[in-house]
């Protein structure tokens, strides 16, 4: 076997030359990868070769372009000179295909004249969750495989298909139960085939019937625009994606492929993709601890506990059923295990994407219980009851008692002191904060909390049982609110002033709305709830929430908030009596009303966020700058085309943010808006809070 490059060999079985890919982790396209592609298929010309199998080894087929060469120097030849010394190749050449062929790795396959897979393989186009296209052809070859439809299902979704469902569109030719030998065996065996029978060099190039067929067709390009509009709001890269897949029916090839390099550029060039592919790393970077080494043992988690199963308990049961570890499930009464339960099986019943026959299958996996002794046989309990430290404690202390000695012990609590909770049971070291997000069975987020003594072997079961689930985890440190609430937290007094100010919830939320979140802060408390520990007997009309909860408006679940809700649609109206309200409050405090400009209202309710979250980094309660991003993403819905709340104050520029914060704090003051002297720092030195680490 000759080595054509550090990544890229070549050798010959009989007549049919090998090209192995084998560049580790994922055998991304690094510029090495593409010069022995280019090199490989040189030496198989060369040598005559019949025919050429192309196969990678390592636990993948190329899974795309070397994300981390993006933005820096060109080097080596293009991807697309290895493209077309395969597809422009005067024998046949054979994509053996494994793991996952995603993005420029199916564009790579696309070029070869046939595909052979494993069935465990995948195929994907991922590259709109990077803010980009598939700019080597992939836009112009898959719907001439696929269809258009599919195609444009595909890109705009990034979604993995398995081999079964490629092989139906002609994306793979032969598909083959068994390990990577066979998958060898079987390609070469093809290969010979092809020779043998004297098969046409296939260019999927040339294959013009399904594209032509929607020619003048508007209907698809509508369906799909009309379907992703919502999650699509405010991104880019999916409406580029559906005009490149335009192009590919109305334009001749090279014409799509010359449009399709226009609309890439454009995307790579421009900030979303940049924020995007950022944070592409983030994700990947916040699953590492630095003192937590990748090798510390992990708990075998077979079986699952959770305490609660009201709102966050039935989901939290759900992700692990979901997997399939089983999960016993503890409630105070029966009463509340059935409606728990009952709760569960109706979202399992509601989701679409789980069969009858699913939803009985994760249903046998949750045993419920009203004895928190049957715990007995759990690794990890997840506790979910009310907010209360006493009550926490009280179960905890239970818990240490009934759970086995080596089974670790965490709560979801979203405020209260991990410690404290880890001082009710004798194993502090084993008791860890595991902070899901609401809907828990559907948000990525998992904040996990370590507390002071919570051991490496708790932080590292934590951690891998959060991307076992399919959550992204975060480790964040034992403060008020952790990361993500901490940052909410100071969001809310300013949102609750500029009320008072004269701007209206509605304006407040419009504004947020529009920069990209889901929702701003008064659609929020609508959705939880306005009297979630309001009391009446307390209550003393001293806030604008006591005198909305004094006046019966309670949210959403009422259908009166800061917003009146139509009782068929939940449509939200902005409601005048609510305005007057928190005037009539406003003048009682002797506050001027005045109009509140849409920058002020963004500024103040977005630079407290990232004054706190520089705090929270400084103070050590989040390893890296790029983690909080992450929690404000996945657990928020931060607009990812704009990195997290760090990425985007070093975007706007952290000098900029430095003196609007002095500006509040000198007009309005709070100590939110006294400066995080790390942020002062990074401003004068132009560092970037994106990039700052602990540790
Ligand atoms: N480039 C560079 N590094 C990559 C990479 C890529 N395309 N894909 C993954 N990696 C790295 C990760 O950063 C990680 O590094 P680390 O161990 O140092 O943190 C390592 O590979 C393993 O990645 P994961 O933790 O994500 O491993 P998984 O096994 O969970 O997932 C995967 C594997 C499904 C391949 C996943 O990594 C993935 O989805 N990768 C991105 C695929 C993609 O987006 N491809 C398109 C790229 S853009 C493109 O091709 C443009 C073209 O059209 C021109
Ligand atoms: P919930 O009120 O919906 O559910 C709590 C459940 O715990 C109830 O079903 C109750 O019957 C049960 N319970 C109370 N005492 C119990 C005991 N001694 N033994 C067994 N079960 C008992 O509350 P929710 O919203 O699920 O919150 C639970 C925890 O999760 C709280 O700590 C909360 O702060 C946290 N959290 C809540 C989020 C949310 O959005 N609701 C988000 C993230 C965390």
């Amino acid at each position: 076997m000759a080595e054509l490059t550090e990544s890229v060999s070549y050798e010959r079985d009989g007549d049919v030359a090998i090209i192995t890919v084998d560049n580790p982790p994922v055998n991304a396209l690094s510029w090495h990868v593409r010069q022995g592609l280019v090199d490989g298929m040189a030496q198989a010309v060369a040598d005559d070769s019949a025919a050429v199998v192309l196969i990678c080894a390592g636990r993948t087929f190329i899974a795309g372009a070397d994300i981390s060469e993006f933005g820096g120097e060109a080097k080596g030849p293009s991807l697309q000179d290895a493209q077309s010394a395969m597809e422009d190749a005067p024998m046949p050449v054979v994509a053996a295909i494994h793991g996952t062929a995603l993005g420029g790795g199916l564009e790579v396959a696309l070029c070869a004249h046939y595909r052979v897979a494993l069935a465990s393989a995948k195929f994907g186009l991922p590259e709109v969750n990077l803010g980009l296209l598939p700019g080597a052809g992939g836009t112009q070859r898959l719907p001439r495989l696929v269809g258009v439809p599919k195609a444009l299902d595909m890109v705009t979704s990034g979604r993995h298909i398995g081999s079964a469902e490629a092989a139906e569109g002609g994306l793979v030719d032969e598909v083959i139960d068994g390990d990577h030998d066979a998958l060898r065996a079987a390609a070469l065996a093809f290969a010979a085939r092809a020779v043998a029978n004297n098969m046409p060099l296939a260019k999927v190039r040339e294959r013009n019937e399904l594209v032509e067929s929607v020619r003048g067709d508007s209907a698809p390009f509508d369906a799909i625009r009309a379907k992703i509009a919502r999650k699509a709001r405010g991104f880019l890269a999916p409406e580029y994606n559906i005009r490149c897949i335009e192009a590919a029916v109305n334009l001749p090839f090279d014409e799509g492929l010359k449009e399709e390099r226009r609309l890439f550029m454009e995307l790579m060039t421009g900030p979303q993709s940049a924020a995007q592919r950022y944070y592409f790393f983030a994700e990947r970077a916040a699953n590492k601890v630095p003192d937590v080494p990748k090798d510390t043992p992990v708990a075998d988690v077979r079986r699952v506990g959770v305490l609660g199963a009201g709102t966050m308990g039935g989901g939290i049961a759900m992700n692990f059923a979901n997997v399939g570890i089983p999960v016993t499930i503890v409630e105070r009464d029966q009463e509340s295990l059935d409606r728990g339960l009952g709760v569960v099986r109706k979202n399992y019943e509601r989701s679409r994407s789980t069969t009858p026959e699913q939803v009985e299958q994760r249903m046998s996996l949750i045993t419920g219980s009203t004895d928190q002794a049957d715990f007995g046989d759990c690794d990890l309990v997840i506790e979910a009851v009310f907010e209360d430290m006493d009550l926490k404690q009280q179960v905890f202390a239970k818990l240490d008692e009934v759970c086995k000695p080596d089974a670790i012990l965490a709560s979801n609590t979203s405020y209260l002191n991990i410690d404290q909770i880890a001082s009710a049971t004798s194993r502090p070291s084993q008791v860890i904060g595991m902070h899901f997000f609401s809907p828990a069975n559907v948000m990525k987020l998992l904040e996990n909390v370590r507390g002071a003594e919570s051991s490496p072997t708790t932080i590292a079961t934590a951690m891998t049982i959060g991307k076992q689930i399919g959550k992204v985890a975060v480790l964040a440190g034992n403060c008020d609110g952790f990361i993500g609430n901490r940052m909410l937290a100071r969001r809310r007094v300013e949102a609750d002033r500029l009320i008072l100010e004269g701007a209206t919830p509605e304006q407040v939320d419009r504004v947020l709305y529009d920069f990209g979140l889901p929702m701003g802060p008064f659609a929020m408390s609508d959705l939880a709830g306005l009297d979630i520990g309001w009391k009446a007997e307390t209550s003393s009309g001293s806030t604008v929430r006591e005198i909305m909860c004094e006046s019966g408006r309670r949210g959403q679940k009422n259908g009166r908030g800061y917003y009146t809700y139509d009782p068929e649609t939940r449509a939200p109206t902005p409601d005048p009596e609510v305005v007057d309200m928190i005037r009539d409050f406003a003048v009682a405090k002797g506050i001027e009303q005045r109009e509140v400009t849409d920058q002020e209202v963004l500024e103040r309710c977005l630079y407290p966020m990232v004054n706190e979250g520089a705090k929270i980094l400084d103070e050590g309660y989040a390893i890296r700058g790029s983690d909080v991003d992450v929690v404000w993403v996945n657990g928020y819905g931060w607009p990812v085309y704009r990195g997290g709340p760090m990425y985007w104050a070093d975007s706007v520029g952290l000098a900029e943010v430095a003196d609007r914060i002095r500006h509040y704090a000198d007009t309005l003051g709070g100590s939110h808006w006294q400066i995080s002297p790390l942020l002062a720092r990074l401003a004068d030195e132009g560092g970037k809070l994106h990039q700052h680490a602990n540790g």
